[in-house]
């Protein structure tokens, strides 16, 4: 869906230095075919493949009322972490019952607009939370189907922050056998709770699938467990997300080299039980949007350190991508109006907050850059809108989603306006 035309960068059929002009930068672009493109994959390579299976969309990696419309459009369900995200995913129209409510500490209110309007399903995080869900339920004469996370114990290799399978976690039930089996037991008995089976989420921007067969290797002995100690047989696995993606080349895994192998373990083990198999569930985020989003920027200041490196400066930085400051994620760029330049340089990219740890792209190889040149960083669609911020009161830039060269807005560029709605002079200031 990239491709150079005439010197120029064009996505999905859109010449972007166009779609600069006529939106303004900082901006997000997203591809429609991309994200439509990894749906289908998903459809043919595992939905149609495995009855009674779902893709949740982690829509944490970009949470939108239009991103909510793709995902349903494609058939896909959505995992949900927040109030917000729920909030969203309502209102873009998403019906309930295919939404999954993710994460870790849910608030009581969260929990009761889910239970109220009826989510398909609950991933409890902790046992206080079920006796939470099990009261909401009870007051307000719903019943509700849950699964239990669990951390499997797995060590998977990826940056610190996003790893979180290892025993050592915040999220879900440790496997330890007098804390887990007791809750399964309390869920089991509950009379507004149907108790549906389990889920694991290892960690994201996982490349191998090592780890992912370990974890399912110890749900399986979990599920087997609760057949043996509870004479029940769990019907709903949920795999979680977390399949890596390239930023600074073109090849990626498909999603069959990770799944196959697990489906493959839960099919062998519930055919030699001699148990219907249940329904798997994955919740992609990344992988859906990663590589369908890029940003644009327009070309500022540009200074040469002599002897040392030479900045060019864009409009945006940390604010609208925190991924390199955070985890020093590596991303690729390219001058969007001057593609057919052979001539090159190695620069440094950064943004304009105030930190000198606001640098995009380190030693990247550019043509020389001037003032008002479009510079396109790839690969932004997941968690770059998503994790933004008013750092140094920039306002969070527009979003558009591009299609076969047509461009509509998604969402509009904040205000000056828009930054300070909420904030007041307290009377004593006045
Ligand atoms: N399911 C659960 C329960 C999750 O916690 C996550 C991500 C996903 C699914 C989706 O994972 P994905 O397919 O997108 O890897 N901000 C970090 C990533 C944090 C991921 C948190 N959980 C980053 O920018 O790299």
């Amino acid at each position: 869906m990239v491709e150079t035309k005439q010197g120029k960068l064009f996505f999905d059929g859109c010449d972007v230095t166009e779609l600069a002009r006529k939106y303004g930068t900082p901006l997000y672009v997203y591809s429609e075919s991309v994200i439509q493109a990894h749906f289908d994959e998903l459809r043919r390579d595992f939905l149609d493949r495995w009855p009674g299976s779902r893709v949740a969309y982690a829509a944490k990696a970009f949470c939108s009322l239009g991103m909510c419309r793709l995902a349903q459009r494609a058939g896909m369900c959505i995992d949900v972490v927040s109030g917000g995200e729920l909030y969203t995913a309502l209102t873009a129209g998403f019906p309930p019952e295919r939404i999954e409510f993710n994460g870790n500490n849910k608030l009581l209110q969260e929990l009761e607009l889910a239970v109220s309007r009826g989510v398909g399903r609950i991933i409890v995080d902790g046992a206080e939370e079920l006796d939470m869900i099990e009261k909401l339920c009870t007051a307000l004469d719903k019943r509700v189907s849950v699964l239990y996370r669990i951390t499997p114990g797995v060590r998977a290799d990826s940056h610190d922050y996003i790893v979180t399978g290892k025993k050592d976690s915040k999220f879900g039930f440790p496997l330890d056998e007098d804390v887990l089996y007791p809750a399964v037991e309390r869920a089991l008995a509950a009379p507004h709770v149907d108790f549906l089976g389990f889920h694991f989420h290892i960690g994201s921007q996982l490349f191998d699938r090592g780890p992912y067969i370990q974890a399912v290797e110890a749900m399986l002995e979990v599920v087997g467990q609760v057949r043996e100690r509870f004479g029940v047989a769990v019907t709903e696995l949920n795999l979680g997300g977390g399949f890596g993606i390239t930023y600074t080349s073109e090849e990626r895994k498909p999603f069959r080299y990770y799944l196959d192998p697990m489906l493959e373990r839960i099919a062998d083990r519930f055919d030699r039980w001699g148990l219907p198999r249940p329904a798997v569930v994955i919740e992609p985020g990344r992988s859906i949007v990663g590589d369908a989003g890029m940003t644009l920027y327009s070309v500022g200041e540009i200074k040469e350190i002599r002897g040392v490196r030479k900045y060019v400066c864009v409009d945006g930085g940390m604010s609208d991508n925190i991924r390199p400051a955070l985890y020093q994620a590596v991303y690729r760029g390219v001058l969007a109006n001057k593609m057919d330049r052979a001539d090159r340089e190695t620069v440094t990219v950064c943004g304009k907050c105030c930190e000198a740890g606001d640098v995009l792209v380190r030693d990247l190889s550019l043509p020389p850059a001037e003032r008002g040149d479009i510079f396109a960083l790839f690969c932004t669609g997941a968690y770059g809108y998503a994790m933004a911020s008013n750092y140094n009161n920039n306002p969070v830039p527009a979003v558009v989603l591009v299609h076969g060269g047509t461009d509509e807005l998604m969402v509009r560029r904040q205000s000056y306006a828009d930054i300070i709605r909420n904030q007041l002079i307290p009377p004593s200031l006045e």
